[in-house]
């Protein structure tokens, strides 16, 4: 077998939708409170896509921002993985709509849905490609459209979610220059379609006048169940880095920003200080498979990636799904 090549990011890129929803905003559609929201959430604000954007637009603007930073050409990508699971239509992949917009003209596409967890796992299926030598140029998208499919007469679900898209392109180390691609991990633990879910549309409830009556097609989530895994998720993927690398090599944690809670308790848990995270939470909510690659280019702005020190992205979600992507920068 041939030797791997070395992998690395040569762009990072991030897009938000201009619109803003605050707490204050909310108080006026449902019975909530900023204070309850802050408290429990640590969310102030989110984006949410304006009329006529969809996922793949979103997603279009994260792409063309990696491209710029990795000072590449569109016809320079050979794939093209968009992580959703709010895409611009159950199919075709929203990967193809992203590939012809962008002008990607040699690049062939697909979609991966792995909710929260979607950009740490595309990643590792780029890096592959990359490692491998099949492909040199590989885009990963994770975009989300999370406002269409919320009902925004459930206070359960409605305050925690958000719209974005973010992205980050592989190539070889040597072109890189930067972003070593360490590996990662992927899990799950099925069986869990009632914890959190968008239940309508598909095979087990095809959308019909009953469906929709039903509200099938909005998202679901049992919030406490869901709160005490990622938790123990997110301690167990930190931990097992440490074990392995050493917690001096650690640079900074970029989780998928869940909930602000959530990643206390994981930190505390692990006996880590909170100035080792990067969180934006406040700013965007939980933006399911965005909120990773968002965070990271916001990451990267505020000079966060220390050179030669590990960046670890743990991620969790509806499966249950998780895992981690782990970068030296
Ligand atoms: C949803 C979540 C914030 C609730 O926090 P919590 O500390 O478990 O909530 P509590 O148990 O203190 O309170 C629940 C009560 O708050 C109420 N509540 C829920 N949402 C509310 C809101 N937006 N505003 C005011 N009250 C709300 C509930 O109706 C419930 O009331 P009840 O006790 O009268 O039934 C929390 O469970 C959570 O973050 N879970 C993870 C969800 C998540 O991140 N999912 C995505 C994973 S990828």
């Amino acid at each position: 077998m041939a030797a791997l090549i070395p992998v690395g990011v040569a762009g990072l890129g991030r897009y938000v939708p201009e619109r803003r929803l605050t707490n204050h905003d909310l108080e006026q559609i449902v019975d909530t409170s900023d204070e309850w929201i802050v408290q429990r959430t640590g969310i102030r604000e989110r984006r949410i896509a304006a009329d006529g954007e969809v996922t793949s637009s979103l997603a279009l603007e994260a792409a063309r921002a990696a491209l710029a930073d990795a000072g590449m050409a569109p016809e320079e990508l050979d794939l093209v993985i968009c992580a959703t699971v709010t895409g611009d239509q159950p199919f075709p992949a929203t990967a193809c709509r992203l590939g012809f917009d962008l002008g990607a003209a040699r690049a062939g596409g697909f979609d991966l849905a792995a909710a929260c967890s979607g950009f740490v796992f595309a990643s590792q299926v780029a890096a592959g490609f990359v490692q491998s030598g099949q492909f040199r140029n590989v885009l990963v998208v994770g975009a989300e459209v999370l406002s269409r499919i919320l009902d925004y007469r459930d206070r359960n679900t409605c305050v925690l979610f958000g719209d974005g898209a973010g992205a980050a392109i592989y190539t070889s180390l040597e072109r890189a220059g930067r972003g070593e691609f360490l590996g990662g991990s992927i899990a799950m633990e099925g069986g869990a379609e009632s914890i959190l879910a968008q239940p309508g549309g598909g095979s087990r409830h095809p959308a019909t006048a009953d469906s929709v009556q039903q509200g099938l097609h909005f998202m679901k989530m049992g919030g406490t169940r869901v709160f005490r895994f990622a938790v123990r998720v997110f301690a167990e993927l930190v931990q097992g880095v440490i074990d392995r690398h050493g917690r001096e090599a650690l640079g900074v944690i970029v989780p998928h920003q869940v909930n602000q809670r959530i990643i206390e308790s994981a930190m505390e848990q692990i006996g880590l200080p909170m100035d080792l995270v990067f969180t934006n939470i406040d700013r965007y909510g939980n933006t399911s498979a965005a909120s990773v690659p968002i965070a990271l280019r916001e990451a990267y702005e505020a000079g966060r990636l220390q050179k030669g020190k590990l960046v670890v992205m743990p991620a969790f979600g509806a499966g249950m799904a998780w895992g981690h992507l782990l970068l030296r920068w």
